[in-house]
This record gives structure tokens, C-alpha cells and sequence, in this order.
């Protein structure tokens, strides 16, 4: 794979396509003294799966935040199906077809679990505004039984549940939003080998049988390379490493952290004995 220029940016890949849903260009977002993210260039194409990699503290969350309308970046374009995209707002970008699981989970601890389900969404009974308990309790049961997720109760408050079962929760509702674009961040944080398994089964079926796109931060390259199409890498504020899972391997991307670590490392031993 040729090195080329994109966006400024020489970076390792195949660079954007015309397929591509979304697209991130010259994105830069600065919180105090920290500048989280330089210059980042994404795209995602419809129906695939990228894997967001980078250290922690990377920006992989900012970034996240930046494109479900949470932060408003500093510089840069954004493009949504061919149209700029500049959210207000979480809800703003929910309606324009992104719906993401935050690494924080944005779960309502005293809501019940099938209130969580439908946050934003909630059932009503027409025409009347009143919530209607008994359908969302109905369809939230079918959901998680689709899934395969195990919550004894769906009429407790989350805060009673497990970090694992949160996160499901949270995961479930992503996608069953019948969003266009799901971004998850760490979806597999917090849970145990058969939930996150759950959670992996369910993202090939997504991706077997719907047109959804989706960018996973995940820390873990099993994973990476079991469910994901692409992988770009965040380095130092900006993508340095962008290419399909199958012209690349674990031992490649380690290789260019381990190196990265080792630049920085050597750079901050020089200025201890300048
Ligand atoms: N709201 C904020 N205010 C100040 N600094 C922030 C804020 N959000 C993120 N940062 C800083 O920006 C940088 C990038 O943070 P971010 O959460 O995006 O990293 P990350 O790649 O998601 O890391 P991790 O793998 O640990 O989740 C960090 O240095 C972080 O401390
Ligand atoms: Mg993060």
C-alpha cells in the first residue's frame, strides 16, 4: 500500500472513497494546554466497520464526541452523506442518523432499565403524550432476548446493575435505534469474555445483514481483526495509520505503537540531559 497524501496529512492507506458516509477533514480540537486532536482525517464508507485505535489519552473519545454532536471542534470539516454536518447537539446529530454509545455510557442511573432502552424514543400512547410502560417493557424484553443479553429485571433502576449489564443496555439501544451510523466507544469495556462475545456476534450480524456503518474504539487486536473492516490509528493528534484489516496485522500495529513509544521516550531522555 502506496503512501499518500491526504488531507494534508501523509499518511499509510487507501484514503477516502466515494462510497464513504461520513467524512472528517482537518479536524482539530484544543481543551486548555491539551491539543487533543491536530488534524485528523476520517472517513467511513456505508456498511463498514472501523476500528478507532490509539493510546489512551489519544483523542479517540474527543473524536467520538466531536461526531455525535457533544463537542464542537475547533477547525476542520465535516460531511454527511455529501452534506456538511455541523451538530448542535447529541439529539441533533441522533436525528440526522448517528447514534453513539459513549465511553461513559450516558445511561439515566434512576430510570429502569427499559426507560433507558427507549431514552429519546420513548413509546407513547396516541394521541395521548402519556408513556406507554407496557409496550416499551414488551419490546425492550424482545430486544435483549434478540441479543442474547441476560437482565433478570427491566423494571429496576441500571444504577442496580452491573458495569457489564450497563453496558449492554447502553449497546442495545445504539442498536436498536435504527440509526444509519453507530459510533461505540469501548463497547466492550467492563464486560465478561461471553457478554463481550454477545456484543461482537451482534456487531457481524449488524454488519451481515444491514447497511449500518459503524467506528468502534476498541483496545483489543482480537477483536479488532475478528469484527472490523479498517482500522485507522491516532497518533500524536493525528491519523498516521489507516488501512483494511486485511493488509494488516497485530504484530504491524503494535510494532508502529511500540515505535512511537520509543521515539517519545528517547525525545524525553534527550531533553533530560540537554
Ligand atoms: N473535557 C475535557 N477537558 C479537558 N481535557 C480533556 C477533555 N476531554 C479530553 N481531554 C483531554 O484530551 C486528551 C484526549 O482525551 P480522550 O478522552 O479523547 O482520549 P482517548 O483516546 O479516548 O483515551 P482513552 O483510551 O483513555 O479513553 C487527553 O489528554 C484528555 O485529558
Ligand atoms: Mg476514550
Amino acid at each position: 500500500m502506496a503512501e499518500l497524501e491526504y488531507g494534508g496529512e501523509k499518511i499509510i492507506g487507501p484514503g477516502r472513497a466515494d462510497d464513504d458516509v461520513l467524512r472528517l477533514e482537518h479536524i482539530s480540537k484544543r481543551f486548555g494546554a491539551t491539543q487533543a486532536l491536530r488534524d485528523v482525517n476520517v472517513h467511513l464508507r456505508k456498511g463498514e466497520v472501523l476500528a478507532l485505535l490509539g493510546d489512551n489519552g489519544a483523542g479517540k473519545s474527543t473524536l467520538i464526541k466531536i461526531l455525535s454532536g457533544f463537542h464542537k471542534p475547533d477547525g476542520g470539516t465535516m460531511w454527511l452523506k455529501g452534506g456538511a454536518y455541523t451538530p448542535k447537539n447529541v439529539d441533533d446529530a441522533r436525528r440526522q442518523g448517528i447514534d453513539t454509545v459513549f465511553q461513559d455510557l450516558a445511561l439515566v442511573d434512576e430510570l429502569s432499565v427499559f426507560h433507558n432502552l427507549f431514552l429519546h424514543r420513548e413509546r407513547l400512547y396516541s394521541p395521548l403524550p402519556f408513556l406507554n410502560n407496557r409496550v416499551m417493557r414488551r419490546e425492550a424484553r424482545k430486544r435483549l432476548d434478540e441479543i442474547g443479553i441476560n437482565i433478570p429485571s427491566l423494571d429496576v433502576p441500571v444504577a442496580r446493575l452491573s458495569g457489564g449489564q450497563r453496558q449492554a443496555i447502553a449497546v442495545a439501544r445504539a442498536i436498536a435505534s435504527e440509526s444509519e451510523i453507530i459510533l461505540l466507544d469501548e463497547p466492550l469495556a467492563a464486560m465478561g469474555a461471553k457478554e463481550g462475545a454477545m456484543i461482537l456476534d451482534l456487531i457481524a450480524r449488524l454488519k451481515a445483514e444491514t447497511s449500518i456503518s459503524m467506528i468502534l474504539i476498541l483496545h483489543n487486536y482480537a477483536h479488532v481483526f475478528a469484527s472490523c473492516d479498517r482500522v485507522s490509528l491516532i497518533q500524536n493528534g493525528v491519523v498516521s495509520f489507516d488501512r483494511p484489516t486485511a493488509e494488516t496485522s497485530p504484530d504491524e500495529l503494535n510494532e508502529i505503537v511500540v515505535e512511537e513509544y520509543r521515539r517519545a521516550r528517547a525525545a524525553a531522555q534527550g531533553q533530560l540531559t540537554s
